[in-house]
């Protein structure tokens, strides 16, 4: 692929899904900036060691959005989600029509936002879903080539400490039998890149983003090979369910469909030929985190 000279703003570059896409764009030759809240920090001196114009910006600063957007061809746009529990389900919304209005302002011509697989025209009733929508809802009216991407939940949340791993058990979501897909965040940036590179071909689609699906029983297969041991899976108990209106609100959507992913995995290959299998990226880049996990105990903050 060609160097194209005006870079793609990249933001959550330090995060996983931007960090993705900068490895992708990177690699495809484009030329990418980063608006980072602190260009001092490990993860931004390492993006700008690579060749990545590294800014100080913050979503909360439209000044510092509209001034990181000079002169940018096209910008991916994630917004961290209240989850984290750092900003709210409003805060998020707030922030991704900010930086979707500042595009247009500053003339950019091609518009790239992550969503999530969950969002619907139909509320979901969990805030940092609905908040995706709202936002999509907004960035389909840009006057500009806008993508909205739905990535839906990623295989390298599996190998979060805190799902039992390092007790031989793995319990989650699905049922033993109940598929789900999952997407490798790896993969991320290898099918938001060629969107990148064919802004006519991708515009006014919303396409949801994943690279595998897999049942209870496949990751629990998968996770015995990888752990040389018997890990059995369970899906969270009725008792941690009732607990954690979060963790029921997020299996009720999965039981009704929505958080099941419904991407088209043909079409995945075709965007993305080195998309990855379940058991492909537990063996690559999912690896470190795996075996980390197994020997950590802890708690998946979720309890909220
Ligand atoms: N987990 C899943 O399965 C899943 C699936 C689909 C969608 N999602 C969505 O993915 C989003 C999170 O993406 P991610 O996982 O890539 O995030 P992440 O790895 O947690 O990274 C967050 C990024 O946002 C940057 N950031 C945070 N606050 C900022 C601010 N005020 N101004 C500018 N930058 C800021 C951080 O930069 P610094 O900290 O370096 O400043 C970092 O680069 C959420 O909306 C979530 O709902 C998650």
């Amino acid at each position: 692929m060609s160097q194209t000279i005006a870079p793609v703003l990249v933001f959550g570059a330090t995060g996983q899904q931007g960090g993705s896409v900068t490895n992708a764009l990177l690699k495809a030759g484009q030329t990418v900036r980063a608006l980072v809240r602190d260009p001092a920090s490990v993860k931004a001196i390492k993006l700008a060691s690579r060749g990545v114009e590294v800014v100080r910006g913050d979503l909360s600063d439209t000044a510092s959005i509209e001034e990181a957007m000079s002169g940018v061809r096209g910008v991916f746009s994630v917004q961290p989600s209240s989850p984290t529990g750092t900003l709210t389900d409003a805060d998020e919304v707030r922030y991704g029509i900010a930086v979707a209005d500042a595009a247009v302002r500053a003339g950019v011509e091609q518009f790239v936002y992550s969503s999530v697989g969950t969002a619907s025209d139909e509320p979901t009733g969990m805030g940092h879903f609905d908040s995706k929508a709202e936002i999509e809802a907004h960035v389909r009216t840009l006057p500009i080539a806008w993508t909205i991407v739905r990535p839906v939940a990623f295989m390298d949340m599996l190998v979060m400490p805190g799902f039992g791993l390092d007790e031989g058990r793995f319990s989650f979501f699905a049922g033993r039998d109940q598929t789900m897909q999952f997407l490798a965040v790896e993969d991320i940036g290898k099918f938001v890149a060629p969107i990148f590179a064919d802004p006519e071909r991708f515009a006014g689609q919303t396409i949801e983003i994943a690279s595998d699906i897999v049942t209870g029983t496949e990751i629990e297969a998968a996770f015995s090979r990888a752990a040389g041991r018997s890990i059995t899976y369970s899906r969270f108990s009725d008792e941690v369910l009732a607990a954690n209106p979060f963790l029921s609100g997020l299996t009720a959507l999965l039981d009704s469909g929505p958080l099941a992913g419904h991407a088209d995995l043909a079409e995945m290959r075709q965007l993305n030929p080195e998309i990855l299998t379940f058991e492909s990226w537990l063996a690559g880049s999912g690896r470190e985190a795996f075996q980390l996990a197994l020997g950590t105990s802890g708690q998946w903050d979720y309890n909220r």
